[in-house]
């Protein structure tokens, strides 16, 4: 995630404002750039790479000298990290700085109707819109400029905001992401996150959804996007500064999960207009899609898991046979490829080594590559023919939990739009399925309230020798990942089996009290996944069921039973894995093991 700190008061802004920025480095970014006003005009510094290349260039801030500024450290989501796509970007005359945490999801037909305008852009960012956007609505009132931009912007948005003719301001703004602001007796504070500011101030205001903040020197003003005046109740932060960074959460694995429901957002809406899946950024014809003959996906670890729910989507919706592979296995395998094949490669951080290397032997069989990827500028991105984003932010816990959940529903809009191209799912099962996408994020917040039930379960396993985990089909692919959530920060031996293939060996394994969790979300085989948990139960398996509500019949053959709300079956994978996530982290942190950084693991495996 992007994030935004700014500063208004007595003191220089420009160093409040790098210190700030170096506690939010946690969040993840890409570059990092500086708007003061220096008492004439708006300076502005930015530059890609750490924070350290804007502190060089800046002298810790020496040289932009002013008592008022905007901070940024940049997740790329839009544009490539560089200095001309950080953050700020300004307006023609320079005299208006934004910076921006979030997606503007309708920026393409906003800039051109900025460029019909007259306005020239220099970036590839969405957030320059808005730079010009303000320009153009700005009559010399700061506060009537921002609410006519945002009346008029879609997406999802925290805003830092300096106006050279009024410098004794600076403006806050916020939809969907996070934005506090602070205030002390030496001036008033903006910041992404409650680290940024814990130094200065310990009183922060919670900026809600569509309220515009103006900061002076001394004091805050708060208002709705029609100019009411509010009132808002200030919240001291009793957290210490570790904690601080993960948000209150205990761990970042924690923080990430209950992310879910907004990357998985973020990752489907820019994607549906107006009941019709839009991926631009495939920049395949319509006809090439329709041509695809057969996709293979390749992948590592959690993103393999993903891909073989991609498969059975794809194949259920578009017709269209899916290989999924080891991307350490296809890359020495000599793949066979036909002409009109598809190859997507999944990728967390696009710089995982046996992927990377899968990616340019597809390419040098001129085979087409697509990235399904949630770093930008990554590696994977920048050498995929076309990249599909996540979109879910970074992620700092080695476990995956918010990148594999946007993969999957990248996933399952790539299917919807192959299935609607071939004519193969018409108006009323489109916009079925897009109700129930858009309704996972609503499914996910339900699961994530249930942590207390599944970490009281979950304490009672920290001691447990092994755990398997048993699905078909699409809960096959849902056990891989449980599996591997759990073993990967526990250090506890589980391991995921086809249920119909326990019989063939894995079933001698089960003795009296060993814990098979039984995932069953795909009512054709409710029935196949009973006989499943009869024949582990009769080895004296204890058997937690993860499945829909509307299959209680498990009841009757199972000890523990978690249910998931009724979504189509096709995306129960988004749901099953919420339980299971949480599973693994609290026997993990029952254990005392260090869930974020997992002995033996990281986060991006750039060597073979
Ligand atoms: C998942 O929790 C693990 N961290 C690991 O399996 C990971 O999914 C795998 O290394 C692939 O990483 P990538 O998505 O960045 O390519």
């Amino acid at each position: 995630m992007c994030g935004i700190v700014g500063y208004i008061g007595s003191r220089q802004a420009a160093p409040i404002v790098l210190d700030g920025l170096s506690k939010l480095e946690y969040r993840g970014y890409d570059s990092a750039g500086m708007a003061i006003y220096n008492g004439q005009e708006i300076i502005v510094k930015k530059a890609a790479g750490r924070l350290k290349v804007l502190e060089n260039l800046t002298h810790a801030g020496e040289t932009m000298k002013g008592t008022s500024g905007i901070g940024h450290t940049r997740w790329a989501t839009h544009g490539v990290p560089c200095d001309v796509n950080s953050h700020p970007h300004l307006n023609p005359a320079g005299t208006i700085a934004v910076v921006h945490n979030g997606i503007i999801e309708n920026y393409i037909s906003l800039k051109k109707k900025m460029i019909n305008k007259g306005y020239e852009f220099v970036s590839e960012t969405d957030t320059e819109v808005l730079a010009h956007m303000l320009d153009y609505y700005y009559k010399g009132n700061p506060l009537e400029a921002i609410t006519k931009v945002l009346h008029r912007v879609e997406g999802s948005y925290a805003l830092g905001i300096l106006f050279a003719e009024h410098p004794d301001e600076i403006y806050a703004v916020r939809k969907d992401s996070p934005m506090i602001v602070g205030r002390n007796e030496e001036g008033c504070f903006i910041a992404s996150d409650v680290p940024a500011i814990l130094k200065y101030t310990r009183t922060v205001y919670y900026v809600e959804n569509q309220e515009v903040v103006r900061l002076k020197r001394d004091g805050l003003s708060f208002y709705t996007v029609d100019e009411e005046e509010l009132t808002k109740e200030a919240v001291v932060i009793d957290w210490d500064a570790d904690a601080a960074e993960k948000g209150g959460y205990e761990h970042f694995m924690l923080k990430e999960m209950y992310e879910q429901p907004g990357t998985v957002t973020d990752t489907i809406s820019p994607r549906i207009k107006e009941d019709d899946i839009v991926i631009e950024e495939l920049n395949m014809t319509d006809e090439e899609l329709r041509n695809v003959s057969r996709i293979h996906i390749v992948a590592c670890g959690s993103a393999y898991h993903a891909g073989m729910t991609g498969k059975y989507v794809i194949e259920a919706l578009a017709r269209i046979p899916v290989e999924v592979d080891l991307a350490s296995e296809f890359r020495y395998r000599d793949s066979i490829l036909e002409e009109n094949s598809l190859v997507i490669i999944v990728s967390q951080s696009g710089e995982t080594a046996d992927s990377l290397a899968a990616l340019r032997e597809c390419k040098a069989k001129g085979i087409r590559v697509l990235g399904i990827v949630n770093v930008v500028g990554s590696s994977i991105a920048r050498e995929a023919d076309s990249v599909m984003h996540t979109w879910a932010g970074p992620e700092i816990s080695v476990a995956t939990t918010k990148a594999y959940s946007a993969q999957l529903v990248a996933l399952y809009v790539l299917a919807l739009k192959l299935a609607k191209l071939r004519g193969l799912v018409d108006e009323k099962r489109s916009r079925e399925l897009l109700t129930e996408l858009k309704h996972l994020p609503y499914h996910i917040e339900v699961l994530l309230g249930q942590k207390e039930k599944m970490q009281h379960f979950a304490n009672r396993y920290v001691g447990a020798r092994d755990i398997f985990f048993i699905g078909r089909g699409i809960d096959y692919a849902i056990s891989m990942e449980g599996s591997l959530k759990l073993k990967e920060i526990s250090y506890i031996h589980s391991e995921a089996y086809a249920a119909g293939e326990l019989k063939h060996g894995t079933i001698s394994l089960i003795e009296e009290g060993t814990l098979v969790v039984a995932v069953s979300t795909q009512p054709g085989l409710y029935q196949k996944m009973i006989s499943n948990i009869v024949e582990v139960k009769a080895r004296g398996a204890f058997v937690m069921a993860v499945t829909c509500e509307e299959n209680t019949a498990i009841e009757k053959v199972s000890d523990y039973v978690v249910y998931i709300p009724e979504t189509d079956p096709l995306f129960a994978n988004s749901l099953a894995i919420i339980p299971l996530q949480l599973f693994g982290y609290y026997v993990a942190v029952g254990r005392g093991c260090d869930v974020d950084k997992p002995r033996n693991l990281a986060k991006s495996v750039t060597v073979e």
